[in-house]
C-alpha cells in the first residue's frame, strides 16, 4: 500500500462572491497540519445566481469533495439546495442559512456553525453567559444565526434592537415559531437609538461597517462585554463601550471558531482553537 492510499488528500472548498479575500484556506490548512491530515482547500468563485451555485456544489461533491464552506452571498441558496436535495441541522434550519456542507447518508447535509463559533469564542474568552442580559443589535442574517446558540448557552433576557424595529419584532416572532427553545425564551425588541441602560453582553450583528455609517448609540448605553461580529473594519462601535469600561472583541475569533466546527464535522478531528488562533494572529502581524 502506498503512502497516498494510507493518507489520501481530502478536498475542500469555500464558495463565495467575492472570494479572493477569504482566509479560510489558511485557517483550514493550519487545522489539517495540527491533525496530521493532508488536505487541499481552495477558494471557489461562483457567479451570483442559484443555478451556478448548485452546479458548483454538485460538481464538487460528485468529484469526491469532502466538505464545502459557503459564504456571502450564497448561504440562503445553500440552505434551499440542502433542504431540497438532502437535509439540514437544527441550527441551519433556525438560521435559514448554511455555511457548511457535507455528505451524509449519500445526500447533501447543510449545517450552520457561525452562531456556535461565536458562542465558543466568548466561552474561550471567559465571558459569563449564564443568565446574562443580552442585547443584539441588528435583525438580518447575522442576528438570526446567533440567537439559538446563545439561548442554548444559557443566556437570560434577550433584547433585539434594530434601526427598523419592525424587522426585530418579525425576527423574534419567526424564530419563536421555528424553535420551541426560542419560543420559551423572553425576547423584547426596540429601535437601536432607543436602546438604553446596562447589559451584561451586547453584540453588533449589523452590516454597518460595510456602509461606513455609525450606529446611533445612547450615551448611557453600557455593557460588561461587547462583541462586534464583523472582523476587519473600523470600530467606532467598540470604542463607545471601551470608553465606558467594557471588555470587547471583534469577530476574528468567531471566524476561527466557525471554521473549527466545520473542520470537526468534516474530519472527526478536534481542533486546538487557541493554538490555531495564536498562530494565525502571529502570521497576520
Ligand atoms: P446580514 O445578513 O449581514 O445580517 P441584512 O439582512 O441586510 O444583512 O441585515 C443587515 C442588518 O444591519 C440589519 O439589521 C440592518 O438594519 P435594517 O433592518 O434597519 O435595515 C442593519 N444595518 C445595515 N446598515 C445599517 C445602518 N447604516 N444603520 C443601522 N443599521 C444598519
Amino acid at each position: 500500500m502506498t503512502q497516498d492510499t494510507l493518507n489520501p488528500t481530502q478536498h475542500f472548498i469555500v464558495i463565495g462572491n467575492p472570494i479572493a479575500h477569504s482566509k479560510s484556506p489558511a485557517i483550514h490548512q493550519l487545522f489539517a497540519s495540527q491533525s496530521g491530515l493532508t488536505i487541499s482547500y481552495q477558494r471557489q468563485y461562483c457567479p451570483d445566481d442559484a443555478q451556478s451555485f448548485q452546479a458548483v456544489v454538485e460538481a464538487f461533491f460528485n468529484g469526491g469533495g469532502v466538505g464545502a464552506n459557503v459564504t456571502v452571498p450564497f448561504k440562503q441558496v445553500a440552505y434551499a439546495q440542502c433542504q431540497a436535495q438532502g437535509s439540514l441541522s437544527e441550527h441551519a434550519k433556525v438560521a435559514g442559512a448554511v455555511n457548511t456542507i457535507l455528505i451524509k447518508d449519500s445526500a447533501l447535509y447543510g449545517d450552520n456553525t457561525d452562531g456556535q463559533g461565536l458562542v465558543n469564542h466568548m466561552i474561550r474568552l471567559g465571558w459569563p453567559l449564564t443568565d446574562a442580559r443580552v442585547a443584539i443589535i441588528g435583525a438580518g442574517g447575522a442576528a438570526r444565526g446567533v440567537i439559538l446558540p446563545l439561548i442554548e448557552a444559557g443566556i437570560g433576557a434577550l433584547t433585539l434592537a434594530n434601526r427598523t424595529e419592525s424587522r426585530a419584532q418579525d425576527l423574534a416572532s419567526e424564530l419563536s415559531a421555528a424553535s420551541s427553545v426560542i419560543n420559551n425564551h423572553k425576547i423584547t425588541s426596540c429601535e437601536t437609538s432607543k436602546l438604553t441602560g446596562d447589559f451584561d453582553l451586547i453584540i453588533n450583528a449589523t452590516s454597518i461597517g460595510l456602509t461606513g455609517d455609525t450606529l446611533p448609540l445612547c450615551a448611557d448605553l453600557t455593557s460588561g462585554y461587547v462583541y462586534d461580529m464583523m472582523y476587519g473594519r473600523e470600530l467606532p462601535f467598540l470604542q463607545h463601550f471601551v470608553a465606558r469600561g467594557a471588555q470587547v472583541s471583534n469577530g476574528f475569533g468567531m471566524l476561527i471558531g466557525q471554521a473549527a466546527l466545520s473542520f470537526e464535522r468534516w474530519t472527526g478531528h478536534t481542533v486546538d482553537v487557541d493554538g490555531a488562533t495564536t498562530a494565525l494572529q502571529a502570521s497576520a502581524n
